[in-house]
């Protein structure tokens, strides 16, 4: 299994276009040392030449241009991705699917009912597509952890679980989410047993996902605050982690605390702009480093 993140910043990205956020003002000046990042999204492949898409994002233009894999020019119009499956509603995970619009076939979208029920109303991206390419739906049962295949990639099984967090700003759900608004997904290897787990947006952990997580050779995680109130003290939003559906790295609970128990490789992902970890020599991505726990950076690329 291979897998390549084509973006590993959050909503907005890094730099965020109307950001001045220490982070943000410093990467522009070349005054900070850090990478910038685009929107969260990965490509997965079973080792064979079929890639799926995890997640849309509104780079994704962009992010296929700097990941050759995923063009193979092997005819007039062409594309190595074989499907598309979104984790969650929110506009950074949906928003590329407008740019898949020229796709030869219709689209092979997975996503569960909830997440299509927004993205067919609110955010209709769904719908707006059936006048260009077509979409053809494949329902992810996340609450009964129902396994599933992607056409095409024959090498590699999914298992979706529910994962606490919220629903997006626009959906009639956002602060009363069903369970199956935000998934977390373990990517298995038929061939190897091998296993990564995926969950960028994750409000808080349950035994469940401890249990996944665990069993887990890499996990990719959320990492977008350092501090539930980051986007308040360095002025940049009222909003909290907590109001988001993002738990926070620091503090008693938080992800630093629950990646370091893990066996396997840590990586954090979705890292919102003003996250202190950007900053390479900061204290915090220090501690990171101590504690064996990777940031995820576009154009990464995971083998297992
Ligand atoms: C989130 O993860 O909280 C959202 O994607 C942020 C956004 O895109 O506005
Ligand atoms: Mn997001
Ligand atoms: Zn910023």
């Amino acid at each position: 299994m291979r897998i390549i993140v084509l973006g590993s910043g959050a909503g907005g990205g890094f730099p965020q276009w109307n950001c001045n956020c220490p982070n943000c003002r410093g990467l522009r000046a070349g005054t900070l040392r850090a990478t910038p990042r685009t929107q969260s999204s990965l490509a997965v492949s079973d080792g064979g030449g079929s890639w799926l898409l995890v997640n849309a994002s509104p780079d994704l233009r962009a992010q296929i241009a700097s990941c050759p894999p995923l063009q193979p020019a092997r005819a007039v119009r062409d594309t190595a991705i074989a499907a598309v499956l979104i984790v969650d509603a929110q506009i950074d995970h949906a928003t590329g699917l407008m740019t898949l619009r020229e796709h030869r076939a219709r689209l092979q979208v997975h996503c569960t009912p909830s997440v299509h029920s927004d993205l067919t109303t609110g955010y209709p991206l769904l719908r707006v597509l059936e006048s260009y390419c077509g979409v053809d739906w494949h329902p992810i049962d996340a609450e009964n952890e129902k396994p599933f295949a992607i056409e095409g990639l024959p090498g590699l099984e999914l298992r979706p679980l529910p994962i606490p967090g919220e629903a997006p700003p626009y959906s009639p759900r956002r602060h009363a989410p069903a369970p199956d608004d935000t998934i977390g997904l373990t990517f298995v290897d038929r061939a190897s047993g091998r296993r990564c787990f995926y969950a960028p947006g994750l409000a808080a952990f349950n035994d469940r996902i401890r249990t996944e997580a665990r069993a887990a050779d890499c996990v990719l995680l959320d990492g977008t605050l350092w501090q539930d109130d980051e986007l308040q003290t360095r002025g940049a939003s009222q909003k909290t982690g907590r109001e988001m559906g993002h738990l926070a790295q620091s503090g008693r609970g938080g992800m630093v605390e629950e990646l370091a128990a893990l066996p396997g490789r840590k990586i954090l992902i979705h890292i919102n702009n003003p996250n202190p970890i950007l900053d390479e020599d900061s204290p915090e991505r220090r501690r990171l480093d101590t504690l064996g726990i990777e940031v995820a950076f576009d154009g990464m690329e995971i083998s297992l």
